[in-house]
């Protein structure tokens, strides 16, 4: 088969990895690629919001199996686009990618099939969401309805950050149309994991669980980010915890999309928070969580082409998925300066003295520059190790990570440690 994946981040590094794998595979392409993808796979130089340009390309190199990474091409409707023309594509219609498009569909959505979220209220204009500050208790979260990078979600302690939150979203505008309306909700509090499910409209089995680490400094402190590193399986999510995930959370959202027909196929990601009455949504994503993906992939036994063909084709209830038991742990190798004003284009050296089997280096902002991969991109490289235990998992990726160098490289020592005190307190 010729496969194309669209995208050029750690995630789609990781899905070339593994669909490269598949001995169904007789061609892969990315679009647009990076440094790393590039050692794997032909890259063409195709923007990957460029539907246009990306169907007549399908078309061209007769690919059997496009595989679609990033939000904002899901959410234009890229899938609507690709299977009108009879092609085959992993992810879900732009109508079904609306529960990561749109905050405010998505609250509706919930609410509507009683699946647990924080309360909520949604403004169209800055003047009446004010009023509401004046008689709201604090802490409490605003919200941008549409995508922002990952930066559309504030917390706010008190009324000052709620005003600056609704200055910036819906005045200044700084995230576009994206702020036409708000989503203000109750803040609440507890430990948080991403369940991820693979869905084919109607049937659909969960990945196992993983943990991101959203902030750029080490114990959570600093502005968020895309992702500073990732570890599977998260001890947080235990085999009960995930059961009710799946009964009140992933199998009522999936029942309801199919009933409301807008059949879900793709990934659904749940961000969820364990509160004390259970888990709640914060949010939905129509898509593989960057860098979540990186330490979940390696896991996966399975054909990952097969899994895709399946969920394509409305036959995931016939699938048996099988996976490797090890933890594994995801260490995002950022530019300094990032996610604020970072510089690009200095050398990565050392990728070649990691040569351990159970290492992976997954590039992300990477280009091959005339035989040198430099730097090209504010999250870098993602070092991924597998291990027998959470803690072995851990050292062998900050291992490669010693070994990994380039001007102004920035990472965080503690990915995984939440997690480790919370193996050790089972122990
Ligand atoms: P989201 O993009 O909606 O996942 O939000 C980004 C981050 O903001 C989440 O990972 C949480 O840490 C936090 N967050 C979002 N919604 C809430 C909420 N209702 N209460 C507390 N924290 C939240
Ligand atoms: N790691 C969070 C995301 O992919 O949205």
């Amino acid at each position: 088969m010729n496969i194309l994946v669209i995208g050029s981040g750690g995630r789609e590094h990781a899905l070339c990895w593994k669909i490269k794998q598949s001995p169904k595979v007789k061609k892969l392409y990315c679009a647009p690629g990076n440094g790393g993808i590039a050692q794997m796979a032909e890259c063409v130089p195709i923007p990957a919001d460029d539907i246009e340009g990306l169907l007549k390309f399908a078309f061209s190199k007769k690919i059997d199996l496009t595989v679609v990474g990033p939000e904002a091409s899901l959410i234009k409707g890229i899938a609507d686009a690709f299977v009108q023309k009879g092609l085959k594509i992993f992810g879900p219609s732009k109508e079904a990618a609306q529960l990561e498009g749109s905050k405010v569909f998505a609250k509706e959505f919930l609410c509507r099939r009683n699946i647990p979220t924080a309360v909520y209220k949604v403004f169209d204009a800055a003047n009446n969401a004010l009023d509401f500050l004046n008689k709201a208790q604090f802490p409490l979260v605003v919200k941008a309805d549409g995508i922002a990078a990952g930066k559309g979600v504030y917390i706010c302690q008190n009324l000052k950050e709620a005003r600056v939150a609704i200055e910036d979203i819906m005045v200044q505008k700084i995230f576009g149309n994206a702020g036409d309306k708000i989503v203000i909700e109750e803040c609440l509090s507890g430990q948080e994991a991403s369940v991820l499910a693979i869905c084919d409209g109607k049937h659909f089995f969960v990945l196992p669980s993983a943990q991101d680490h959203k902030r750029i400094f080490d114990d959570d402190l600093g502005p968020n980010t895309g992702g500073m590193g990732a570890y599977s399986p998260a001890p947080a999510v235990t085999p009960k915890l995930l059961d009710t995930i799946i009964t009140r959370v992933i199998e009522p959202a999936i029942r309801g999309m199919y009933q409301e027909g807008v059949p879900f196929r793709g990934v659904l990601y749940a961000g969820l928070m364990f509160t004390q009455d259970g888990p709640f949504v914060l949010e939905f994503n129509a898509r593989f969580g960057d860098p979540e993906t990186q330490s979940i992939l390696p896991r996966l036994k399975s054909d990952l082409v097969e899994v895709m063909l399946a969920a394509c084709d409305g036959r995931l209830n016939e699938l048996k998925v099988q996976w490797d038991p090890r933890f594994c742990v995801c260490v995002v190798l950022t530019s300094g300066g990032y996610p604020g004003e970072y510089r690009n284009g200095f050398e990565i050296t050392g990728l070649a003295d990691v040569n351990d089997e159970d290492t992976i280096v997954f590039h992300a902002g990477t280009k091959n520059d005339g035989g040198t991969i430099v730097t090209a991109g504010g999250r870098v490289l993602g070092v991924t190790s597998l291990g027998n235990n959470l803690e072995k998992a851990i050292s062998k990726a900050y291992e490669a990570v010693d070994k990994i160098h380039f001007e102004h490289m920035f990472f965080r020592r503690d990915i995984g440690q939440k997690a480790l005190g919370l193996v050790k307190s089972k122990d």
